[in-house]
């Protein structure tokens, strides 16, 4: 029997590089004994040092991504389910992709729970405020999720919050991010921090998001599950506000809208900013959007151009931006592209005025030449101030399935536009865990010069729409 221990950290490289190599030495599943850290295992076990040389093994991509998730699963069995699932795929490439396949099924659910756990991390750690002598800000958080996801979960907090140092304490592991560099080091017992600022802010935040109107105390606690609250501050009010909504929401109706509190006046400005254009009519949601001066793009178009389809779209798909006949008509997907994305749509059964239809950047981008203005792809940071608009369209849709069409699109849902092709007619994740179907932009087709080629890629993209429309659904 060998015995492999995976270590607290790089824990997917560790697993990889074992199984690599036990694969190449044609070790049998059920002779490995996986572990990870300090988990509990046969006491009298020793590690067996991987056979030396390890050949490279070709895997699917999807492998890949499932691996990277379920490796941070608290199931005992899951470094030795996927050696098993790498065992098997050499004879039998297909079985992953066979969603009935038992061992497949339970692989994408434990992924699929892994996902779910960093998306409640990201959004449900708390950090305190420590203070400091020097010029970067230090806090901590206590967070305590279901799986032992922190190395997999802390790069989003070393991203966002990368101008500030922390650390995040949980019971398996604790990362710290200090000067830019994030590290790890083996769990603490629960740290006594401080209260501080900050939690009056988030209080305020969700006072102020919490509509008594729109209350769904399943779909809330599904959202905010119970177990997280005595680590967040805002979640004291769950109770008062459920227990007083009715009243409130009746007060609200009869009441004019009173004037936000001056404390805390940024954080509250940017709340109730969100929380307007979520609850606006459309055309008020339009009048704000078409005043956005985020990013220069606002400069020289001639609008923003808004997302088109019904409020209970189940389909939402976002394109680029707008050309210069959406520009000039305030309307997405109306020029020679949306023509085409229209035809593909009909063909695919699918009817574009039931779904929503938006881009990732509502202005538009061009140089000037002559008398035409020439489309420029947006960059970065166009993308991600412009995210904050995508978000709320989506937040106030909440559709059933995202068909991201080409990279702008992939890159402002998911935070990477690499490998689109390779990507293509696949079911991805959002940044915050919300199915996400990916194909091309039908720019993509307009541009190829070859007419066989260009009709072999319209009925590809046709293929892509159907298979999206398959997953709705499903
Ligand atoms: N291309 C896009 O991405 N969006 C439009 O609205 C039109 C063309």
């Amino acid at each position: 029997m060998h015995h492999v221990t995976v270590p607290q950290t790089g824990v997917y490289d560790a697993w990889r590089d074992a199984a690599r190599a036990h694969l190449t030495a044609r070790t049998p599943p059920e002779a490995i004994l996986w572990s990870r850290g300090t988990e509990a295992r046969d006491l009298f076990a020793a590690d067996t040092p991987p056979p030396a040389k390890a050949a490279q093994i070709t895997v699917p991509k999807s492998f890949v991504a499932l691996a990277r998730l379920v490796v941070f699963h608290s199931d005992p069995e899951r470094f030795a389910r996927l050696y098993a699932a790498l065992w098997a795929l050499q004879t039998d490439r297909g079985f992953l992709a066979d969603r009935g396949d038992p061992r497949s099924a339970k692989l994408n659910a434990l992924a699929k729970e892994v996902g779910r756990d960093r998306h409640k991390m990201h959004a449900f750690v708390r950090f305190r405020d420590l203070g400091s002598g020097s010029e970067r800000r230090r806090f901590a958080a206590w967070f305590e999720p279901s799986h032992p996801i922190l190395e997999l979960a802390a790069p989003f907090f070393a991203k966002r919050f990368g101008d500030m140092d922390w650390s995040i304490f949980t019971p398996d592991l604790t990362a710290h991010f200090a000067s830019g560099r994030l590290t790890f080091t083996d769990p603490a017992p629960r740290p006594d921090l401080p209260g501080d600022a900050a939690e009056d802010l988030w209080r305020t935040y969700f006072r102020s998001i919490f509509n008594p109107a729109r209350l769904k105390p399943k779909a809330m606690q599904a959202e905010m599950p119970k177990k997280y609250w005595k680590n967040m501050p805002e979640a004291g009010l769950i109770p008062d506000l459920i227990a007083t909504a009715q009243t409130r929401a009746r007060e609200m109706a009869e009441a004019a809208p009173t004037l936000a509190p001056a404390r805390a006046e940024k954080v509250v400005a940017r709340v109730a900013q969100a929380q307007e254009a979520l609850t606006a009519s459309q055309d008020r949601f339009h009048a704000a959007l078409d005043a956005c001066t985020r990013c220069p793009l606002h400069a020289n178009a001639t609008q923003a151009v808004p997302g088109e389809g019904p409020a209970d779209a189940p389909l939402f798909f976002v394109g680029e931006q707008p050309g210069d006949r959406e520009d000039l008509e305030g309307r997405p997907f109306v020029g020679p592209a949306g023509q085409l994305f229209d035809r593909a749509l009909a063909s695919a059964g699918i009817a574009r005025d039931k779904a929503y239809v938006t881009n990732a950047v509502k202005h538009f981008k061009f140089t000037p030449r002559g008398k035409r203005r020439l489309h420029q792809a947006p960059n970065r940071d166009e993308i991600d101030h412009c995210r904050w608009w995508l978000d709320l369209e989506r937040e106030r849709l909440r559709p059933d399935l995202i068909v991201a069409l080409g990279a702008t699109a992939l890159e402002s849902l998911t935070g990477s536009r690499k490998d689109l092709l390779k990507r293509r007619c696949r079911m991805e994740e959002t940044r915050d865990g919300a199915p996400l179907f990916v194909t091309i932009h039908p720019s993509f087709i307009l541009r190829l010069p070859d007419p066989v080629q260009k009709a072999e890629e319209e009925a590809r993209f046709i293929e892509d729409l159907r298979t999206a429309n398959r997953f709705l659904s499903a």
